[in-house]
């Protein structure tokens, strides 16, 4: 048998092996992986290799983790076990923001509960001119968010990094009133709720669960975000499909203002919604 023809069994054996696992995205996944571990030099190693990276994403180990990068917004980020792996639902804050003609030039951004730093950079690779901080208390996280961003300081995306836990309101004194926008995906599953195995297994529970309803740190949030912004200034946050009504109430029982949720179909998959909420804090 020739090398093409074993790496072409291979690939239908890796198909099916897919599809009997329950992953969502059999073509997708299939497809990064050859591209990551058969499009190689030496053929017999990458099959081995291409082979042990199939078994690893039908035990549910999630992708990202797998081929150790996450292609998101156009940007290689770098990820690994142990960390949060970024959603392509999360692309709907960059279109609001590169849609959006009252963000003021030169503003000031924070991205709450960054993780490796996915939506923070992509503020920043979008619009050069905003100060973006990315702000994250997990060590680990904190790890691959410098590492993202040094990584894209390569092509010229500017952020910095700050490691701090939302709770401490003081470790956010410094910015008292003095931030335009403020972007988060937060944790905000319930305790209770039983999610795939990528996340329910592979993913720190506190990237994921937020209390027994799922708004602990949600709430936290608007509440930080009052004392950090200044008037005019932007909550932007994307939270689970079932939260808009509940999260449009906390936002409406808080200062916030102009309050809109916001669906993205393009962005939504089998694992769910693109869905976020903003809030303006009045003049
Ligand atoms: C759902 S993940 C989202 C990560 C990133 N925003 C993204 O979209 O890829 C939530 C992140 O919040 C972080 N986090 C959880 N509790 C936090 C806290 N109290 N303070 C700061 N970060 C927190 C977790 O470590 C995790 O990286």
């Amino acid at each position: 048998m020739s090398p093409t023809d074993r790496e072409h069994l291979a690939i239908i054996q890796a198909r099916a092996m897919l599809q009997e696992s329950g992953v969502w995205s059999v073509e997708d996944d299939l497809s990064c992986l050859v591209d990551r571990f058969i499009e190689r030099a030496n053929k017999k190693r990458a099959l081995e290799e291409f082979m042990l990276a199939v078994q690893e994403r039908c035990n549910r180990i999630p992708l990202g983790h797998v081929i150790g990068t996450v292609d998101f917004d156009d940007m290689p980020l770098v990820v690994g076990s142990g960390v949060f792996i970024p959603r392509p639902h999360s692309r709907i804050i960059h279109k609001w923001i590169q849609s959006s003609a009252e963000l003021r030039p030169d503003s000031k951004v924070l991205d709450l509960c960054a993780g490796i730093g996915a939506i923070g950079l992509g503020i920043a690779r979008r619009r050069p001119d905003f100060n973006v901080t990315c702000i994250e208390f997990d060590p680990l996280a904190v790890q691959y968010l410098r590492r993202n961003i040094d990584r894209l300081s390569y092509k010229g995306v500017q952020a910095s990094c700050l490691q701090a836990d939302i709770r401490d309101e003081q470790a956010f004194a410094h910015f008292t009133h003095q931030i335009d926008l403020i972007v988060t995906n937060p944790p905000y599953v319930p305790q209770a709720q039983e999610l795939l195995p990528e996340w329910r297994e592979h993913h720190p529970q506190s990237s994921v669960y937020s209390g027994a309803d799922g708004l602990e740190l949600i709430r936290q949030i608007i509440s930080l975000a009052d004392q950090a912004l200044v008037r005019d200034g932007w909550l932007v946050m994307e939270h689970g499909d079932g939260q808009a009504e509940a999260v449009r109430e906390l936002f409406r029982r808080s200062y916030l203002t102009d309050i809109q949720t916001v669906i993205d179909e393009d962005e939504s998959d089998a694992s769910g919604n693109s869905v976020m909420t903003i809030g303006r804090k009045p003049q």
